[in-house]
């Protein structure tokens, strides 16, 4: 009973989709060994992975995903030389340009998670500006992971519940897994139901470890530039052959 429930609760208000999970999100991995296989600089995998990442939302799209999330870039992509993170913000700039136009009339809401404040001013304009005129579109909600780390996100949350704790608006005992769930940068997003990673590696790298808790995961080795509508349609096979249980029988 208590599975069903479980799994009742998990896509509430979707019925004529079942198997089609509500948020998918993609660990999008392997430009750089893309780029490297055809003896071309990484920045070239970056380029054709954003070419991915047109087709996978349109996949998405019409797949009838409410929610795509997008790992673009961790908060400890900093690490990198700094020639490749100018590549890669530099793309960021470009693909926004091109594409804001096109997601606005497929009726895609564009959403952040991650700390915008790290980048260039232009940047982190044009990004709340995409933000702000797709903020009514209902097809989809697309997600992109910016500056994000798990760890600080629910740091946050956990300095968010303390202030307003210490402040008096709140008692300690009534935080639980809904409050802390609100005070994340998702608390307005579906449940996770799948995460993909593409290039063979098995590790969610801090991207929505509290989210992820009970989503199904799915390491493919395609890398991500060869990754598209196909791939995400396989995975989508694959994720509605499973069985959740949610801790039930
Ligand atoms: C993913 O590809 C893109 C970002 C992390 C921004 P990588 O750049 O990590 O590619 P590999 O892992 O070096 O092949
Ligand atoms: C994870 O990929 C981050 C993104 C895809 C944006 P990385 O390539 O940075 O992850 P690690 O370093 O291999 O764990
Ligand atoms: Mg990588």
């Amino acid at each position: 009973m208590i599975a069903k429930a479980a799994r009742t609760e998990a896509r509430p208000d979707s019925p004529g989709n079942i198997g089609v999970p509500r948020h998918v999100a993609i660990i999008m991995d392997g430009n750089g060994r893309w780029a490297k296989a055809r003896g071309l600089p990484r920045v070239a995998g970056h380029r054709q992975g954003a070419e991915s990442v047109r087709k996978v939302i349109r996949a998405a799209g019409e797949a009838g995903i409410e929610c795509l999330t997008l790992y673009a870039f961790s908060s400890e992509n900093w690490r990198r030389p700094e020639t490749e993170i100018n590549d890669l913000m530099g793309l960021l700039r470009f693909y926004l340009g091109s594409e804001l136009d096109a997601l606005h009339r497929e009726g895609i809401r564009l959403r952040i998670i991650g700390d915008l404040s790290a980048f260039k001013p232009d940047i982190a304009q044009m990004v709340e500006r995409a933000v702000a005129r797709t903020a009514e579109n209902t097809r989809m909600t697309l997600v992109i992971a910016l500056n994000y780390g798990s760890r600080n996100e629910i740091v946050q949350a956990a300095r968010t519940l303390a202030g307003r704790v210490a402040s008096g608006e709140i008692a300690p005992d009534v935080i639980d897994e809904a409050a802390v769930n609100a005070a994340l940068d998702t608390s307005d997003l579906p449940p996770l139901d799948l995460v993909i990673r593409t290039s063979g590696e098995r590790r969610l790298s801090n991207f929505l470890l509290w989210q992820a808790a009970y989503a199904e995961l799915l390491f493919v080795d395609t890398l991500w530039p060869d990754f598209d509508g196909n791939a995400l349609r396989a995975a989508l096979v694959d994720f509605a052959g499973r069985e959740r249980r949610f801790g039930g029988l």
